[in-house]
C-alpha cells in the first residue's frame, strides 16, 4: 500500500483500510518503512478497561538507528538540524546527519561513562541548544529513558519531576538565553537537587558563561553526594562510536510530564516502536514533507510537540529540522519572519498564541521579509480563532499555503485530527478529519456515541493507535481513572468538540480542570496548591478566562484569613509564589480577593459560576439551588466589575 496520501481519494482509502483492519494496516506500514532488529510476535494486544496497550510486542529496534544511521548512506552530508541561536548575530549551525550521528554517539558514550544503563531515567533540563537534541537521542541510543523538563519550570517543579521518576543523572546548562533574559538554569537545578536523592551525577553544558568557578564549587559543597561534571570535557573525551542498544518495542522511550486535575503532574510514558511508527506516519502525511524541504516547528523540545515534531518525526523521515533557541519577540516582532527568510523555511508549524501576539505588531515586521519559500503552515496547541487564522493565511501564507490545524495531546504522542496539507480540505478553526488509524467519536452526557450529525459532545477515541501513552509513570491506576473510566471502551480526551455534517471536527476546548494558556497545559489544582501556600490564604479557586493573545488566562479567586491591608502586595506575593513553585507561565493574570467562595452543600467550590464571572458574564448562572452561600455571588460580581 502507498502510505502517504497525495489526494483526497488516497486519504479515504488509507482511512478505510486503517479502520477495516487496523492491525494489518499498521503492520504493513511498520514493516515497509523502518528497520527492525527483530520482527514483532503480535501487532497489538489491548484491553481498554485495564488500559493495557501493547504494539509490536516482541520486536527489537532502536529508534536512533531509524532517525540517524539509516540515513547515512545517502544523506550523510545533508543538514539534519539547523540551530538558530537566540541572538541573530550569533552564527547558525548546520548539523549534518553525519555530524548528528557523531555527536549523538559521543553523548551516548558520555552517559555510559557516567554509569547510565538501559532503563535508567535521565532528566534533561536544557535550553533549546543542540546539546538538548543530542542528549535526548543519546538516551534513546542506549535505551535510557529521557525525561525532558521545560527550562521555564521552577526548581520545585524540576525537583518533583526528578523525584517522581527517580532520575539518576541531570543534564543542565549554566544558563539559557531567551530574548534579552538569561535564565540561571544551573542555580535553579542545584536548588532543586537539594530535595532529590536519586541523582548521582549533574552534567552542565556551558552556554551563557554565567557560572563562575567559585559558584560551581560552592554548589558542589552543598551537594556532596552528587558528582558534578562539565559537559564539554566529558564530551571531548567520549568515543564517537556507540552501537545502538536494542530495546523492545514496548520498552519506555521517554517520560514527559503534563498537568493533571489533581495538583500532581502526570508522567506520561511513551514507548519506542509504536511512537516511532506513528510520529513518522503523521509527520509525512500532515506536512507532506518533500526531500530537501526545510521544516521549522517553533515549539520547545520540553513539550511533546518538540519531541514528536522537532526530533523523532522529522528525523525518522530524513528531514531537515530547524531548532530555534529564542523567542518570537526578540530582538523585535519580526524575528520568526526573519528566520524563515534566512533559512528559506518551507514548512512552518507554530501555536495560535504566537500568531495572535505577532498579529498585534505592525505589519511592516512581516513585510520586511521574503517569505516566498513557505509552502505549508501549521498550528497546534489550542483552538485557533478565525481572525488569527485569516491573518496567518493572508499575511504569512499570502493566501497560497495550506494551513494544517493539528489536534493532539501529550498523551496521544502524535497528531490525531488534522487536514493533510494540500491534500484534504481545510476549514478555518476546524481540525477537520481524523488521521488514518484514528477512530474519533463524540459521546453525549450518558456516554452514548452520537451518530447523528451535526453534533456536539465529548471527544473520545475508540480504538488504540500506536503512539498512545502506555501508562502514567508509577501510577497505572491513575492512568486508568483519568482516561479510560469515564466511558467504558473509550479513551477520553478531556476535550469538548463539535462535528459538522461532513464529519469535520472542531475542538471547542477542555471540559475538565485544565486550562490551556498560550498553548501550555496548566492544571488549576496545581496552581491552587501554590496559591494556598500563602499564609493569609484560606482557599482559592482557579479558572481560565478568554484572553485576546494567550487564548486563555488564569483568574484566581482567593479568600483570606484576615482582610489584607495591602491587596496589591498580596497579589504580588501570590504571583511570586506561583512563579516560584510552578513557573512564570502559571502566574494568574487576575487575582481577586473574596470574602467567601461559592460552595455547594457538600463543600465543593462551584467553579462553573466563577468561570462565568471571570469571563465577564454576570447573569444566568443556571441552577444555583445547591449553593450554601448564594449571597457571596453578588459580592464577587461587584469585585470583578
Ligand atoms: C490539549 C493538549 C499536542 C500539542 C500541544 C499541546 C488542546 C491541542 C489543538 C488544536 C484545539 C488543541 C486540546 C488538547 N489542543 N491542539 N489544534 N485545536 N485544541 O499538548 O499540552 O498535552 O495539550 O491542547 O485541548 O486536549 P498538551
Amino acid at each position: 500500500m502507498k502510505f502517504i496520501a497525495k489526494t483526497q481519494e488516497d486519504y479515504q482509502k488509507l482511512y478505510n483500510a486503517s479502520v477495516q483492519n487496523p492491525q494489518d494496516f499498521w503492520a504493513e506500514f511498520a514493516e515497509t518503512n523502518f528497520i527492525w532488529q527483530r520482527k514483532w510476535d503480535k501487532v497489538l494486544d489491548y484491553n481498554f478497561e485495564k488500559a493495557h496497550f501493547r504494539w509490536f510486542e516482541g520486536a527489537k529496534l532502536n529508534i536512533t538507528q531509524n532517525c540517524i544511521d539509516r540515513h547515512l548512506p545517502e544523506k550523510a552530508a545533508q543538514t539534519a538540524l539547523i540551530f538558530e541561536p537566540n541572538d541573530p548575530n550569533e552564527e547558525a549551525q548546520h548539523i549534518s546527519y553525519a555530524t548528528l550521528a557523531e555527536n549523538v554517539n559521543k553523548t551516548a558514550n558520555l552517559l555510559k561513562n557516567l554509569g547510565v544503563q538501559k532503563g535508567d531515567r535521565v532528566c534533561i533540563y536544557l535550553p533549546m541548544i543542540p546539546e538538548l537534541a543530542y542528549s535526548v537521542l543519546a538516551c534513546a541510543r542506549i535505551g535510557a529513558v529521557h525525561s525532558v523538563v521545560f527550562a521555564g519550570f521552577s526548581a520545585q517543579s524540576l525537583a518533583d519531576r526528578i523525584n517522581d521518576a527517580s532520575c539518576k543523572v541531570l543534564i543542565t546548562a549554566d544558563g539559557g538565553f531567551r530574548g534579552n533574559k538569561t535564565t540561571p538554569l544551573f542555580d535553579i537545578a542545584t536548588q532543586a537537587l537539594q530535595q532529590c536523592t536519586s541523582i548521582e551525577h549533574l552534567l552542565m553544558v556551558k552556554r551563557c558563561n554565567n557560572v563562575s568557578e567559585n559558584d560551581w564549587h560552592k554548589h558542589q559543597q552543598v551537594l556532596p553526594a552528587i558528582k558534578f561534571s562539565f559537559w564539554e570535557k566529558m564530551f571531548a573525551a567520549a568515543s564517537a562510536h556507540c552501537p545502538p542498544v536494542w530495546v523492545d518495542a514496548e520498552d519506555p522511550l521517554f517520560i514527559l510530564y503534563t498537568s493533571g486535575s489533581t495538583g500532581k503532574p502526570k508522567g506520561m510514558v511513551h514507548t519506542s516502536g509504536g511512537y516511532m511508527v506513528y510520529t513518522n506516519f503523521t509527520f509525512c502525511n500532515v506536512f507532506q514533507y518533500q526531500a530537501g524541504d526545510v521544516y521549522w516547528c517553533t515549539a520547545d523540545i520540553g513539550w511533546i510537540t518538540g519531541h514528536s515534531y522537532i526530533l523523532y518525526g522529522p528525523l525518522s523521515a530524513g528531514a531537515t529540522t530547524l531548532m530555534f533557541e529564542g523567542v518570537p519577540s526578540y530582538p523585535d516582532m519580526g524575528r520568526f519572519w526573519q528566520v524563515i527568510e534566512k533559512h528559506k523555511v518551507n514548512i512552518f508549524y507554530t501555536a495560535p498564541t504566537a500568531i495572535r501576539a505577532l498579529e498585534q505588531a505592525d505589519i511592516s515586521f512581516v513585510e520586511k521579509y521574503d517569505l516566498r519559500s513557505l509552502k505549508t503552515l501549521g498550528t497546534v496547541g489550542e483552538p485557533i480563532n478565525v481572525e488569527a487564522w485569516e491573518w496567518y493565511n493572508k499575511y504569512i501564507g499570502k493566501n497560497n499555503c495550506p494551513i494544517v490545524d493539528t489536534w493532539w495531546q501529550t498523551e496521544t504522542g502524535g497528531i490525531m485530527i488534522s487536514n493533510l496539507a494540500g491534500v484534504t480540505p481545510q476549514i478555518p478553526t476546524f481540525a477537520t478529519l481524523p488521521l488514518p488509524g484514528v477512530q474519533a467519536c463524540l459521546l453525549d452526557e450518558n456516554g452514548k456515541e452520537i451518530s447523528h450529525l451535526p453534533a456536539e459532545g465529548k471527544l473520545c477515541i475508540k480504538y488504540p493507535w500506536p503512539s498512545m501513552a502506555r501508562t502514567i509513570y508509577g501510577n497505572h491506576q491513575r492512568f486508568v481513572d483519568t482516561y479510560f473510566s469515564a466511558f467504558k471502551g473509550y479513551y477520553f480526551t478531556g476535550d469538548g468538540c463539535r462535528c459538522d455534517v461532513q464529519g469535520n471536527f472542531r475542538i471547542t476546548g477542555r471540559v475538565d480542570d485544565i486550562v490551556i494558556v498560550s498553548g501550555h497545559n496548566l492544571g488549576t489544582a496545581e496552581i491552587e496548591n501554590a496559591i494556598n501556600q500563602h499564609p493569609n490564604i484560606i482557599e482559592s479557586a482557579v479558572v481560565g478566562f478568554p484572553h485576546a493573545i494567550k487564548g486563555n488566562a488564569i483568574y484566581a479567586f482567593v479568600s483570606c484569613l484576615h482582610k489584607p491591608e495591602n491587596e496589591a502586595l498580596l497579589q504580588k506575593e501570590i504571583a511570586a509564589s506561583v512563579s516560584e513553585l510552578i513557573g512564570p507561565i502559571a502566574k494568574p493574570d487576575k487575582i481577586q480577593v473574596c470574602y467567601a467562595l461559592p460552595k455547594t452543600r457538600s463543600g465543593k467550590i462551584m467553579r462553573r459560576i466563577l468561570r462565568k464571572i471571570a469571563a465577564g458574564e454576570f447573569d444566568s448562572f443556571g441552577d444555583i439551588s445547591t449553593l450554601l452561600n448564594p449571597e457571596c455571588v453578588a459580592e464577587i460580581i461587584k469585585g470583578a466589575k
